[in-house]
């Protein structure tokens, strides 16, 4: 089949890269993609959070299956207007990637099937949210309800942070009308783990789990990123976790959709904290994570296309074709290397050295790249994000590290601790 990918990051790189090792694709497209994966994939140069065109270049090139990266696209529609035009497509509808784009609907979800999650308030008054955060106790979480790309969340650690947090979200709106309305939670504390799942809407086949560090700095210092690194798998989620997580969450947060008339098809991913209450819910987003997708994906030795198409297509082969799903016995590490600045002000185009020399099991996703006749320069504040594979996170630490040895560019800066 030809299948075509949606998004331009580190993510659908990696998609990119397992999909041309499938032996049902044959040929792969991907809108607007970048540099990096013009050696495995067409580009289509137009904008992937313009639904129309996504659609128009699926039609147009006659693709059988189109796997969309970033949650912008499934909220603003993309899979409803592709299945309309009659194409196959990875990916919740509109609706069902509510449970990302709206963290409302996605909690007030949890707390009406028991899915376990931090207890919370919601407010749409400003002074109903100060009136309650004044009587509380802290550390507590504050949420803008819609999509703030990973930056609409504060975990207040006084009260007076948490008014900061109020006046930024409702009163400044910034984050536009993702603040109209907000979340204040209970603050939980635990390791944090990634669990994704692909589901047809109701067959849930979960993949191995990953952490990911979103601060920028080690030790988990500074503000929070896109996500400046990924391991996987987990030490400590073992298969009675990976049960529990199953049963307790994944299977329950399907179903629960299914019942309220939204049929989740795609991945699900759930951000856990694991408590000693076990694990509970921190937000669940509608596609893969990035960069977990950057460690999960190769170390799949299944073959994803399959899998993908029979999720899209939601016809119960899922069931059949995910219960065979294989890892490779090695573990991954996903370093990213950011531009001077990130995750605030950074510049780009800066040359970058070193991109052409890739060691054996190691993968080279690009994140922020642009390629000029002759060299590649940043274009982005995640620029690469360096993954190797190992027989243990040990082994596939050094080799990511001994990889960026060779790699350099102005104001590079990444963290040193990831997978510690
Ligand atoms: P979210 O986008 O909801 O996953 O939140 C981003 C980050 O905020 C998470 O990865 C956690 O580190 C932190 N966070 C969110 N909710 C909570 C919570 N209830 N307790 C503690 N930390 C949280
Ligand atoms: N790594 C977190 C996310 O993809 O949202």
């Amino acid at each position: 089949m030809d299948v075509m990918v949606v998004g331009s990051g580190g993510r659908e790189h990696a998609l990119v890269q397992v999909l041309a090792r499938s032996r049902d694709v044959e040929r792969i497209y991907a809108v607007p993609g970048s540099d990096g994966m013009a050696e495995q994939a067409h580009l289509i140069d137009a904008d992937a959070e313009d639904v129309d065109s996504v659609t128009g270049a699926a039609v147009d090139e006659g693709i059988d299956l189109v796997v969309v990266g970033p949650e912008k696209p499934l909220a603003l529609g993309v899979v409803d207007a592709l299945e309309e035009a009659g194409v196959r497509a990875f990916g919740p509808t509109q609706c069902a990637a509510r449970i990302e784009s709206s963290k409302v609907f996605a909690k007030q979800l949890m707390d009406r099937y028991d899915i376990p999650t931090a207890d919370f308030r919601v407010f749409t008054s400003h002074s109903e949210a100060v009136a309650h955060v004044n009587e509380r106790s802290f550390p507590a979480v504050i949420k803008a309800d819609g999509l703030a790309a990973g930056k609409g969340v504060v975990v207040a650690r006084d009260r007076s942070e948490g008014l900061r947090a109020l006046t930024q979200i409702m009163v400044e709106r910034r984050f536009g009308d993702a603040g109209k309305r907000v979340i204040v939670e209970d603050c939980l504390t635990g390791e944090e783990l990634s669990v994704m799942a692909l589901t047809d809407g109701e067959t849930v086949i979960p993949l191995d789990a990953a952490q990911d560090h979103k601060a920028v700095y080690d030790g988990d210092l500074g503000p929070n990123t896109g996500g400046m690194g990924a391991f996987s798998p987990v030490e400590f989620y073992d298969d009675a976790m990976a049960d529990s997580v199953f049963e307790d969450i994944l299977r329950p947060t399907v179903a629960a959709m299914k019942c309220e008339g939204v049929p989740f098809q795609g991945v699900l991913y759930a951000g856990l904290m694991v408590t000693e209450a076990g694990p509970q819910v921190l937000e669940f987003n509608c596609r893969f994570g990035d960069p977990e997708a950057q460690v999960v994906l190769p170390r799949l030795h299944s073959d994803l296309a399959p899998m993908l198409a029979a999720s899209a297509a939601g016809d119960g082969s899922l069931q059949a074709v995910g219960q065979q799903i294989q890892w490779k016995p090695e573990s991954a590490v996903c370093v990213v290397l950011a531009s001077e600045g990130y995750p605030l002000e950074y510049e780009k185009g800066y040359p970058i050295e070193g991109l052409d020399e890739v060691a054996d099991r190691v993968y080279l996703y690009h994140a922020g790249t642009a390629r000029t006749d002759t060299e590649w320069r940043t274009a982005g504040g995640r620029v690469v994000g360096v993954t190797a594979l190992g027989r243990d996170l040990e082994s596939a630490r050094d080799r990511a590290y001994r990889q960026i040895e060779s790699i350099s560019f102005s104001g590079m800066h990444y963290r040193r601790d990831i997978g510690r």
